[in-house]
Parts: structure tokens; C-alpha cells; sequence
């Protein structure tokens, strides 16, 4: 086939691939739908079990959320007892590679649950290792988010859960981002859910991705505190460096998922209760620094980039919401990969039950071989 020869769309841009069932991002209008609902009502109203049901629902799957739940269930008890045969797996520096490495250890013919249950299991077995820890066993008595809580060595109680599970279900598919049309990509060639996972992961590990929030909370803490954020950030901005958190493909207004995570911040502060009040206090000022610096960004972008919008997106609050939970910086990816990969299943179901072969095109502007390159 003779490659195209039109117009270049340099990061397909606006090129609409394939049709979905499973979310929509309206950039213009800052909105967010999710198998139906927008995320605000989806973050509210369920738990991550509940959004994987209505997910999968939604790819063509016949499932309902209590199977979803039990399925999940079993599928972290399967995770658990099989990371005896990883190996060297989850030893590795980057949690992202480890993810990576655990995930393809996966039977080629996983259940989405099982696939969904492991990333979870083995993002946590991928902690506990890394400190020295034993894995902790997931407990079935638990809901998904508070199972991850727990496996994690971390508090467990309503809050901390609400706040998960707000993370979790908000973060759970965003249209064709990167990691998605990644995973469908793998997908299209007919190839199996683990491989199009993996790739997924791969995808996701990038700082344009889901790599940011670590550095948004690195930025935070260099801040230290509101009155130094205008310095801070137009010395970034004058090395050249872009501001983490900030900025958006397709959002031309402030990403839905910062209002979500920014209110799920503030209820779990509100809960938080240790005794002496030193942990709503530490998130409450977390929160305060973090809106300080994102409208000190807001205004630098607008003079160094005017009309073009460049506002906080999801990774901005998802660094403040994870820390508050007391999610290592290092785990922020992978706990994001422990949502999204209920997206990339579905999305997985959904291409293989409707798509067609994802192969664009490239413009070659190599060298031509001379006319005689292949005499003797
Ligand atoms: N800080 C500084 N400058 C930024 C910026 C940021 N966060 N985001 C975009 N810009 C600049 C770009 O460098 C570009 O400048 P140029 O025209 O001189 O090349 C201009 O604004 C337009 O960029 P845009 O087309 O909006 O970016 P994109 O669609 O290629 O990239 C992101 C989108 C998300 C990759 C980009 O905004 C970014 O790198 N943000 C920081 C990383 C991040 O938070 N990622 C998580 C995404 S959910």
C-alpha cells in the first residue's frame, strides 16, 4: 500500500479514530462522561466495582456489579497467590517497570478481572517489597479500594476509602489517551488482553502521562509554602521547563477530575482525625499550598502562552489526594494504572468485539536510494 501523502496530524490531534461506548471528553466545555454518567456523578455515587461494571457493561460485556465485585475478589486472592512465580519481577528500581514485568506474567487468557485485580495486588506486593516488607494478603471481607489500602500497609477506614475509591473512579477511562489507544492499538491486531495491558502500562510509566504527579508533588514541597510559588514557577518557566500538572491535550478549561479530586482532598481532610489534629491540618496546608501554586501557574501560562488555556489537569490534585492517603510519590503511576486498566479492558473488549485494524499512516522523508544502489 502506498503510504499517505496528505496532511501530516502530528499527535493525530483531533483525528477521530474509532467510535466508543465507554467515555467521552468534551475539551471545550471542561466535561467528562463516563459510560453515561458525568464523572462528578460517577465519583459520588460509586465505588470502583461499580464503575468497572458500568465500564465493561458498556464495552458489551453481560456482567452486573456483584459479580464484578466477587470476580474482583477472587481475582486478588489468584493475584496473591501467584507472586511466588514472578521471580525477580517486582525487584526492580522503577514501580512502573515492576508493574510492567508482574503484568506480563499474566495467563494469556486472564479474565479482565483477574487483570484488573492484579495490576492492584501487584502494585502493593511491589511496596511492601521495596521497604523491605512482606506482602500483605488482600482481605476478602474488603471492598476493592480498602483492600488496597490495606494491602499497602495504609490506614483503612470509610474516609480514606471514599477518598480511594473518589481516585479511583474518577481516573478509571478518559477517551483515547495515550495509554488507551496504546492498548487498542495491541488490541486491533487481535492480540490478547495482557499484551495490550502491558503496553498500556508502558504507555502510562511517560511524564507526559501518568508520570506527572510524583514531579507535582516534588514541585509542592520545593515551594514550601504560597508566597515563594510565583518565583519558583517563573524560574521554571524561564529554564524552559513545563509546569507539572498543568496543561492538557483536548481540555481547554480546568480538567473536570481537578474539581472532583480537589473536593475529594478537602472531605478527607475534614476526616482525618488523629488525635492531636496534626493530619487534617498537614493536608489542609498541603491543599492550601497546592490551590496557591496552580493560580500562580494559571496566570504565568496565560502571559507566556495567551488564549491557549493551560490549566491544572487531574495529575495536579491526584499528587495532593495521594499523599494525603500517605501513597508513596513513587506509587502515584502505578495506583493510577490500578484504575485505568479497568478502562483498557474495556476498551480491549470493546475493539475486539467492533474494531478494525489500527494502522495509519507516515510520510517518508528518508533518503531515496540512488537509481544504481542494488547493481553489482
Ligand atoms: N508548562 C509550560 N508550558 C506548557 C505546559 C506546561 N505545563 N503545557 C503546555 N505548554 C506549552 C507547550 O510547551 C507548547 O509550547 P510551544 O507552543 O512553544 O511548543 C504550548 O504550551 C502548547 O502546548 P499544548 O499543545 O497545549 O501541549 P500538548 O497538547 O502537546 O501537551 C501536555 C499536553 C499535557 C503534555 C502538556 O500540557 C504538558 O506537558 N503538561 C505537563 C505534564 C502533565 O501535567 N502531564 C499530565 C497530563 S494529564
Amino acid at each position: 500500500m502506498e503510504e499517505e501523502r496528505g496532511q501530516i496530524h502530528e499527535g493525530l490531534e483531533g483525528i477521530v479514530v474509532t467510535a466508543t461506548r465507554l467515555s467521552h471528553v468534551d475539551g471545550e466545555r471542561g466535561r467528562l462522561i463516563i459510560a453515561g454518567s458525568d464523572v462528578e456523578h460517577l465519583a459520588q455515587r460509586c465505588d470502583f466495582e461499580q464503575a468497572c461494571a458500568l465500564l465493561s457493561s458498556a464495552s458489551g460485556r453481560d456482567t452486573n456489579p456483584e459479580q464484578t465485585r466477587e470476580l474482583l475478589r477472587a481475582g486478588r486472592a489468584r493475584a496473591f497467590a501467584r507472586l511466588p512465580q514472578l521471580g525477580d519481577a517486582l525487584r526492580r528500581d522503577n514501580a512502573m517497570d515492576a508493574l510492567r514485568a508482574a503484568v506480563a506474567h499474566l495467563p494469556e487468557d486472564a479474565t479482565p478481572e483477574d487483570a484488573i485485580a492484579a495490576v492492584s495486588v501487584y502494585t502493593a506486593a511491589y511496596a511492601r517489597t521495596r521497604a523491605g516488607l512482606t506482602p500483605i494478603a488482600p482481605r476478602p471481607e474488603l471492598r476493592h479500594a480498602e483492600a488496597l489500602l490495606a494491602m499497602l500497609g495504609l490506614q483503612v477506614g470509610a474516609a480514606p476509602a471514599r477518598a480511594l475509591d473518589a481516585y479511583l473512579v474518577t481516573v478509571i477511562d478518559h477517551g483515547l489517551n495515550a495509554s488507551t489507544f496504546a492498548a487498542r492499538v495491541v488490541a486491533s491486531t487481535r492480540s490478547d488482553l495482557v499484551s495490550a495491558l502491558v503496553a498500556g502500562i508502558g504507555a502510562l510509566k511517560g511524564p507526559l502521562h501518568g508520570g506527572a504527579p510524583g514531579p507535582v508533588l516534588e514541585m509542592l514541597d520545593a515551594i514550601g509554602e504560597s508566597s515563594r510559588a510565583r518565583a519558583y514557577l517563573e524560574a521554571e518557566l524561564a529554564a524552559g521547563r513545563r509546569i507539572m500538572g498543568m496543561g492538557h491535550r483536548i481540555y481547554r478549561q480546568r480538567d473536570p477530575r481537578a474539581f472532583v479530586l480537589e473536593r475529594a482532598v478537602t472531605e478527607l481532610a475534614g476526616a482525618l482525625h488523629d488525635g492531636s489534629g496534626a493530619a487534617d491540618a498537614r493536608v489542609l496546608a498541603k491543599l492550601a499550598l497546592a490551590r496557591a501554586v496552580e493560580h500562580s501557574a494559571e496566570g504565568l501560562l496565560e502571559q507566556q502562552k495567551p488564549g491557549r488555556h493551560l490549566r491544572a489537569n487531574v495529575e495536579f490534585y491526584t499528587a495532593v489526594l495521594l499523599s494525603a492517603l500517605g501513597v508513596d510519590a513513587q506509587l502515584f503511576t502505578p495506583v493510577f494504572a490500578c484504575a485505568r486498566s479497568a478502562g483498557w479492558a474495556a476498551h480491549v473488549h470493546e475493539q475486539h468485539a467492533n474494531g478494525r485494524l489500527i494502522r495509519p499512516a507516515s510520510r517518508y522523508i528518508g533518503a531515496m536510494p540512488a537509481a544504481d544502489s542494488c547493481e553489482k
